[in-house]
């Protein structure tokens, strides 16, 4: 009797460790989004307006109007936000916009909606889906989320003139934030040289106000949304601030994330193999003592 119930319990503890780590193991891949944010549950808060952070940057989009090209926006619109009081004069090198983006939510099957702001981009010449997505955008989306958004066309063979869907990585707050005061989840391309506080401070939030949305394990040139009730007032500066981007953080931060999936994934393997074990072992013992 109490080796039946034993029994049973190792076999609920198996079944119980089994799908709680299949579970874990699929959500550390599904962790950081390189094709895309799917939407919030309850979507009736989509479409909606908010904005994205944009460093204005040589040689090509240092002026309002060639940035305004690229997000169809006005330059007006660009400039209201972000505190620029002579919208004609150029930008210097960092100067930092918000840029009003249309974020909505958009069935890709009926299984996977993800949410976007869907622009539309002209190939130039030397254009790749890569290029525009990480110099132009600036890694507000990826050539991944682009291959997506852009079924049947071969990446490899661009024509100049060709028009396709830059998807804008977006969100838009759901009721629960609406309460919350969070009118706005900001679109900010992290940094090398910048780390969620840094951002935090920036937005005048706090930093588990940004770990809330999106979590721990954000890497440089990762999009995060930076909830905010209105958007802070840009102090926009006399001298340029230059800050190469780095390679090899990036690259250890990929390292990193890759050594801790792997590790929990092998935990977990391991776990299941014990408790599957334990379960032999207590069927034998059952058949031994009940014989
Ligand atoms: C979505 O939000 C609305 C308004 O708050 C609510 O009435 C509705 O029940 C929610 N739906 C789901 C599926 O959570
Ligand atoms: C994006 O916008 C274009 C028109 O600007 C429209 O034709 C297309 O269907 C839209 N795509 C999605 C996924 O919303
Ligand atoms: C976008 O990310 C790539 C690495 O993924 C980086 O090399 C590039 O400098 C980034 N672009 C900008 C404008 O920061
Ligand atoms: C975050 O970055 C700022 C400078 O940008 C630095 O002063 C601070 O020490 C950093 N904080 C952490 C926790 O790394
Ligand atoms: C706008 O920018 C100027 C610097 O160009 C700054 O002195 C001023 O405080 C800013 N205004 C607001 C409302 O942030």
């Amino acid at each position: 009797m109490r080796n039946k119930s034993q029994c049973l319990s190792f076999s609920f503890l198996f079944f119980f460790f089994f799908f709680f780590f299949l579970f874990s193991c699929h959500q550390s891949q599904a962790q950081p989004s390189t094709t895309g944010y799917t939407c919030s549950a309850n979507q009736t808060t989509y479409p909606c307006r908010t904005y994205a952070f944009y460093r204005a940057s040589a040689p090509d989009f240092l002026d309002l109007a060639s940035i305004a090209d690229l997000f169809s926006v006005s330059g007006r619109m660009i400039s209201e936000p972000s505190n620029i009081s002579s919208p004609s004069s150029p930008l210097i090198q960092n100067q930092p916009l918000f840029v009003p983006i249309t974020c909505s939510c958009n069935t890709l099957n009926p299984s996977h909606t993800i949410s976007f702001a869907n622009l539309s981009y002209t190939i130039k010449s030397g254009d790749t889906f890569y290029s525009v997505s990480t110099n132009n955008y600036q890694n507000l989306t990826t050539y991944q989320s682009v291959e997506v958004v852009n079924p049947g066309f071969v990446p490899t063979k661009l024509e100049v003139g060709d028009v396709f869907i830059f998807p804008v990585f977006c969100k838009c707050p759901d009721q629960t934030q609406l309460r919350n005061r969070v009118n706005y989840l900001v679109s900010y391309v992290l940094q090398p040289s910048e780390n969620l506080s840094s951002v935090a401070s920036r937005f005048g939030i706090e930093t588990q106000a940004i770990i809330d949305v999106n979590g721990n394990n954000i890497r440089p040139f990762d999009t995060l949304f930076v909830p905010v009730a209105r958007l802070p007032e840009l102090k926009q500066p006399a001298v340029a601030p230059s800050a190469p981007p780095s390679r090899k953080t990036e690259r250890k931060g990929v390292i990193t994330g890759l050594s801790i999936g792997l590790g929990i994934c092998g935990a977990s393997l391991v776990l299941v193999l014990v408790a599957g074990v334990g379960i032999i072992c207590s069927f034998k013992h059952i058949n031994l003592f009940s014989d």
